[in-house]
């Protein structure tokens, strides 16, 4: 066995989200959440962009956040199995819509508590520890028609008080905690990133940044309040990384790359600075943006978060021409295809060198422990008639990123730990299938929620049991 660079104590685990595993969506007093009534197919896309506001739920759609692979009532089967596998720390989120079911309510659902508190504990009895976010793309349905979710300041108020209680309930079980996923995912799929819906005519950006603003607040609000729970608790912003590179050295493709990188991080410069960047005021200028404050929120930006934590899936290209004719769509997030590179069969690009592109840049800015919560491979698994589902394209795409943060560490970047994404498979949230695999354990599950669920270990299974005992020196 070769020498590992990993450090003693170096999370090894997985990620799911409550919204594309637990299924339950009404079980036991939860309410309707956003991600409830994103149906699979056609529409799908204009309700996420918060185009499509008909919010109900329809008889002849099919959604699948209803049932998805059912974690609800397999979770301890589950855990058992990322236990088996050597995870360290397991990733999931808290469906905001079980604790409060409408969102505004003084008193917290007790049944979903219990639930949190028994998942958690079930993680504990294997040493796992949990990694939670708040805020993984639900937000009370309720809060969307009555208040306008996250554009209304109102908004502050509820989640600082739900955050507040899962951290104090679940304190002692949970220290590291983040307070939204993907934040700057809001830019680019509004309605599923924050609940945000638009009126004919409205200046979008207006009511994106506005939004934005009240996160941060919350965000901020949150990390404070956790530290005053406990000083031990660690608190991070989650980012949809991934750099830009500029498509030709022509110094115009080299600044709008900077400027594409800079809508993503603003964000994180505001959780992980403290303070707007200096940036900000010519951006909202130029894009006709007012943000409404309140007296004292300089203050409350300046609790900060104590790591920098992010998802990487793709890099992305950028240059001065670039315009719907020419982009492609990963993660969301348009860019140009890079010819240097391969693509997923989703049209993912497949850049590992980026993933430590991207460390290097994070660490050079920000100068706080990083925390990779999501990586991994959508592909199409095809079970043999042996019953295995040998994924080596899965297990080649794992091993090439795992050794750009071997490498991202020996550049002398802290990083606490690596969380595959989808270690369970789960449901896609850009396009609902089941059919887009990230698993190391197979679910029985079609795109129209047809399936046993049973749980099969896939080839990468063993494989990522083996990199977790060396401590990543065995890839
Ligand atoms: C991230 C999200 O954007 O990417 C996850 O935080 C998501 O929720 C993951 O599932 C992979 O994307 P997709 O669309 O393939 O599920």
């Amino acid at each position: 066995m070769t020498k590992t660079v990993f450090p003693k104590g170096f999370l090894w685990g997985g990620a799911i989200a409550a919204n594309q595993a637990e299924g339950a969506y009404l079980e036991e007093g939860k309410g309707l959440s956003t991600v409830d009534v994103i149906p699979y197919g056609e529409k799908r896309l204009n309700v996420k962009l918060g185009l499509d506001t008909r919010f109900q739920v329809y008889d002849d759609e099919y959604y699948p956040s209803h049932q998805a692979i059912d974690f609800y009532h397999h979770y301890k089967e589950d855990i058992a199995l990322l236990a088996e596998m050597g995870f360290t720390v397991f990733r999931t989120s808290i469906a905001w819509s079980r604790i409060f079911p409408k969102g505004d309510e003084k008193t917290p659902n007790k049944q979903g508590l219990k639930f949190y508190h028994d998942l958690f504990t079930e993680c504990k009895k294997y040493n796992i520890e949990p990694l939670v976010t708040l805020c993984h793309f639900d937000v009370p349905m309720h809060l969307v028609r009555e208040y306008g979710s996250w554009y209304n300041r109102k908004m502050v108020e509820f989640f600082c008080h739900y955050a507040r209680t899962c951290i104090k309930e679940f304190n002692g079980l949970v220290k590291y905690w983040l307070t939204f996923n993907e934040i700057n995912i809001v830019l680019h799929s509004p309605f599923s990133g924050a609940g945000l819906v638009f009126k004919e005519g409205e200046n979008k950006e207006q009511v994106i940044y506005q939004a934005a603003h009240h996160e941060l607040i919350a965000s901020a609000l949150v990390t404070k309040i956790a530290h005053e729970i406990n000083p031990e608790n660690q608190i991070g912003c989650m980012l949809a990384g991934g750099n830009f590179y500029p498509y030709s050295c022509k110094p115009e493709d080299v600044w709008a790359a900077l400027e594409k990188d800079r809508e993503n991080l603003f964000f994180i410069d505001v959780q992980a600075r403290g303070a707007y960047p200096s940036y900000a005021k010519r951006m909202f200028r130029e894009k006709n943006i007012e943000i409404i404050t309140e007296p004292g929120d300089d203050e409350i930006l300046k609790n900060t978060v104590d790591f920098v934590s992010f998802s990487y899936y793709a890099s992305r290209c950028a240059s001065a021409e670039m315009n719907k004719n020419n982009l492609s769509k990963a993660n969301l997030v348009e860019s140009l295809p890079n010819p240097y590179i391969s693509t997923s069969e989703w049209g993912w690009n497949i850049d590992p060198l980026g993933l430590r592109i991207t460390m290097n840049t994070l660490y050079d800015r920000y100068q706080k422990p990083l925390f990779l919560v999501e990586n991994g491979l959508g592909a199409r698994d095809l079970m043999n008639v042996q019953g295995v589902v040998d994924d080596d394209y899965r297990i080649n795409y794992l091993r090439a990123h795992i050794k750009e943060i071997a490498e991202s560490i020996e550049d002398g970047i802290p990083i606490i730990g690596y969380i595959s994404w989808g270690c369970i498979d789960l449901v896609s949230a850009s396009t609902g299938e089941m059919s887009k695999r990230y698993g190391f354990i197979y679910v029985d599950l079609d795109d129209k929620g047809n399936g046993s669920r049973k749980r099969t270990p896939k080839k990468s299974f063993h494989w990522y049991k083996q990199v977790i005992a060396s401590n990543g020196s065995s890839l």
